[in-house]
């Protein structure tokens, strides 16, 4: 993975929310006035009925211009800018209807629409940290269902011991698709077991309005445990598999990213340490903490493996 800073986290304040709204009006009225400033208030508002789950942690949220404008979406470009620069070219088409399709070892595969994926859970707000395995780190107020239970309604099969997740593949709402940069589809997978796990999270907003194309709208993944790359975005596809699926970054970099890629301090990435990390906003490197800190819950899902061996 690339290394780059587009943009200076370091000057970071909380924006305050009208303030946002208003920027999210003039970045959809701005690019070359592509979108009509209407598309926006459409497409990406706040969410009603969401529950505060108790899986939030205690660390000072960062603030929300650093979570919407320091990204990594390499659809829409490879610089930390690059997403929320070009967010308007993925609103120039509407992001719904989206229809997100599942398929493989289970009993109820088909096309599904978003909100018929997403409308009977209840929306839950879960405070996490995110790691990249650039290191650094974010914490993030996402709103999401788990994705335990979006899978069962499936009714994956006991041939499924692994779930396949891809994105969208539209190079004109996704301008770096129109490269070669990454072999498209991004792709990302977990074990099942994983995938089964309470702290996984199927997210569709963050700090209460729906996500916006940058963060990965209309729906992705959040693995809090893992590296922010299996954190795919804007998924399509969701396919229960026998065999593990071979991820973008395992096939583009396969001895630099594995299919695990737990967040470990013990184990170093090829090129850079991973024993600390910088919190985007905060000035001091923080210790990187193993399984990001969530150790107590997810540790056992790997008791008896080398996870070295198995980063
Ligand atoms: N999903 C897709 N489809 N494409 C990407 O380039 N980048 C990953 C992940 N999901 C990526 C993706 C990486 S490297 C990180 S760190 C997180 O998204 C960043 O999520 P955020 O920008 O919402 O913080």
């Amino acid at each position: 993975m690339l290394i780059r800073t587009g943009y200076s986290p370091g000057e970071a304040e909380v924006t305050d929310k009208a303030l946002w709204l208003d920027r999210r009006r003039f970045l959809a009225l701005g690019a070359g006035g592509m979108v009509a400033a209407t598309a926006w208030p459409a497409q990406a508002g706040p969410l009603a009925g969401v529950v505060k789950s108790p899986h939030r942690v205690d660390d000072a949220l960062t603030p929300l211009k650093d979570v919407t404008h320091y990204n990594n979406f390499y659809e829409f470009g490879t610089d930390k800018g690059d997403p929320a620069q070009m967010a308007p070219s993925f609103f120039g088409k509407p992001p719904r209807p989206w229809t997100v399709t599942v398929s493989g070892e289970c009993g109820k595969p088909g096309p599904i629409g978003y909100e018929d994926l997403i409308r009977p859970h209840r929306l839950e707000e879960r405070i996490y940290r995110l790691r990249c395995v650039e290191a650094w780190s974010m914490v993030i107020p996402w709103v999401g269902v788990p994705l335990a239970d979006v899978l069962k309604r499936f009714e994956p099969n006991s041939n499924a011991k692994y779930v396949e997740f891809t994105t969208l593949v539209d190079p004109e709402r996704f301008p770096g698709q129109r490269g070669r940069m990454l072999d498209w589809p991004y792709v990302e997978g977990l074990r099942m077991d994983e995938a089964m796990h309470p702290l996984a999270l199927l997210a569709v907003g963050l700090y209460g309005e729906e996500l916006l194309p940058q963060n990965g709208a209309p729906i992705r993944l959040v693995v809090p445990w893992k590296y922010g790359f299996k954190s795919i975005k804007s998924i399509v596809t969701i396919r229960f598999t026998e065999s593990q699926p071979r991820s973008t970054w395992m096939k583009s970099a396969p001895r630099e990213y594995g299919f695990y890629a737990n967040v470990n301090p013990r184990v170093d990435h090829p090129r850079w340490s991973q024993a600390k990390e910088r919190r985007i906003g905060e000035f001091l490197k923080r210790d990187t903490l193993a399984f990001n800190g969530y150790a107590e819950q997810v540790a056992g899902l790997y008791a008896g493996m080398d996870l070295a061996v198995n980063y």
